[in-house]
């Protein structure tokens, strides 16, 4: 792989299973984005021709993964298959205690109901969003403090997921009796999937230590963080990713994780630590809302399958290859008039639709706007992140998140090829109305009319 001088990066797998893709004529797009009042969670898949909605739980398994698969324990106490994955989240993690859990807001919910006692503060990079919330269900206080780069999608700086380290250190000296829990989320998914560097992870766990504050990783998309600091860190390029991964994982008391990203399975998740006080307390709501110690609302299979992806998904060749099959997306946006935030990140292309569209005000939601657009134009279903997920936003984005191992250079192709279509029709998109919307999520849910 050192010695790859090519100048095409290639899908560094061949495809041994296919499955279809719906292919919808312009009317009946139309009529579809009619029928769901333009909200594209409310379309089926079956008319979706390449769905960039989310790169959670949609990867394509391995061989060896599906070949895992069918040798799951199916125990309910003591699997083999717990023991695979735990000698795996061991070695590549060091952490004491590790229990399974179904899905990254598991582990969250866990941790929140456990340790987080109510009006006590989380300090984040970012909080995801299911992060934020159950947090916040559990009576606590959950505080972004993102670098001031994170919210400038135009500088291309390494490493827009860091953490404001005046802003810990100033709250860890004035307040230190309010926080609960420090975490970092790697990649930072809110602000773009920028990543964290080794250096801001180093300087976070050395104040969290000093002051006695617990530190969590959010380790959604670990692979991708650890590929970002091989690649771009000064001093990392001859570590290896599992030992950079070793590293960060070391500098923690623990993590949460939603396996269904860098996993590369469809369900599944983690919580990890090493304080054994707070093990004892997770041990118990585990088994009260997910199942055994040794399964975690996961049936034995599906912890087989991510003892394998958890290793594949640190492979120099595949992150290389994932790294640059973004960047390539992003720069053929930018190409035919896109505009993206800067620099491309670990899972997804962030558009800047509020630069596309400038004659659409926020209240008019621009990322939608484009987002519904990409589906009219070509059956493309991306998320808007912008006032219409977040009101606060300040940032009107769309998300075209790239799914693991499953589309090819050109599906890429064509995705860039509606996006030019769509920024040549950019003056004459009109903005939207909210229709009917829920109190709380409500991008999940409402309705829209275009003005
Ligand atoms: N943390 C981060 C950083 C995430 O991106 C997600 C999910 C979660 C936690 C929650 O994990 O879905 O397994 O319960 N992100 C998905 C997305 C949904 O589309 O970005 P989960």
């Amino acid at each position: 792989m050192e010695d790859w001088d090519f100048k095409t990066i290639i899908e560094p797998f061949r495809i041994k299973m296919v499955e279809d893709i719906p292919i919808l004529t312009r009317a009946q797009r139309e009529a579809n984005l009619d029928r769901v009042g333009h909200n594209l969670f409310r379309l089926q898949s079956s008319e979706v021709t390449i769905d960039m909605l989310t790169d959670s739980g949609t990867g394509a398994m391995s061989g060896n993964q599906w070949g895992a698969l069918a040798n799951g324990d199916e125990s309910y106490a003591g699997s083999r298959s717990f023991a695979q994955l735990h000698q795996v989240v061991r070695r590549l993690t060091g952490y004491q205690h590790i229990f399974p859990v179904h899905q990254g807001r598991a582990a969250e919910r866990i941790m929140a109901r456990t340790v987080l006692p109510p009006g006590k503060v989380v300090l984040n990079n970012t909080h995801f969003d299911t992060t934020r919330a159950n947090i916040e269900q559990a009576g606590a206080i959950a505080e972004d403090i993102p670098v001031a780069l994170a919210h400038d999608p135009a500088t291309t700086d390494a490493f827009k997921g860091d953490m404001d380290l005046d802003a810990l250190e100033l709250a860890l000296a004035t307040r230190r009796d309010e926080i609960a829990l420090v975490m970092l989320t790697m990649t930072n998914n809110a602000v773009g999937g920028q990543p964290v560097s080794m250096a801001n992870i180093e300087a976070v766990s050395a104040r969290c230590r000093a002051a006695g504050v617990p530190f969590f990783l959010d380790a959604a998309r670990f692979a991708e963080n650890a590929w970002f600091i091989h690649t771009r860190e000064p001093g990392y390029a001859d570590w290896s990713l599992h030992q950079i991964a070793r590293r960060f994982f070391e500098l923690s008391d623990g993590c949460t994780m939603s396996a269904k990203k860098d996993g590369i399975v469809h369900i599944g998740g983690l919580l990890c630590t090493n304080k054994d006080d707070w093990a004892d307390l997770f041990r118990n709501e585990l088994i009260l809302g997910e199942g055994f110690i040794t399964y975690g609302g996961l049936a034995g299979r599906d912890l087989a399958a991510l003892a394998v992806g958890l290793d594949e998904a640190l492979d120099p060749g595949y992150l290389r290859y994932r790294s640059r099959s973004i960047a390539y997306f992003a720069e053929g946006l930018e190409s035919v008039g896109v505009p993206v935030v800067r620099p491309p990140g670990g899972h997804a292309v962030f558009v800047n639709a509020g630069a596309l569209l400038p004659h659409i005000p926020p209240e008019q939601f621009p990322g939608q706007v484009f987002a519904a657009a990409m589906y009219l134009e070509g059956g493309v279903r991306s998320v808007e992140v912008g006032s219409l997920m977040f009101p606060e936003a300040g940032l009107e984005l769309c998300r075209l998140a790239v799914p693991r191992r499953v589309y090819t250079q050109s599906h890429v192709d064509y995705v860039i090829e509606v996006a030019a279509r769509v920024a040549a029709k950019a003056a004459s998109l009109r903005g939207y109305q909210i229709v009917e919307a829920p109190p709380f999520l409500r991008h999940f849910l409402a309705t829209l009319a275009p003005l």
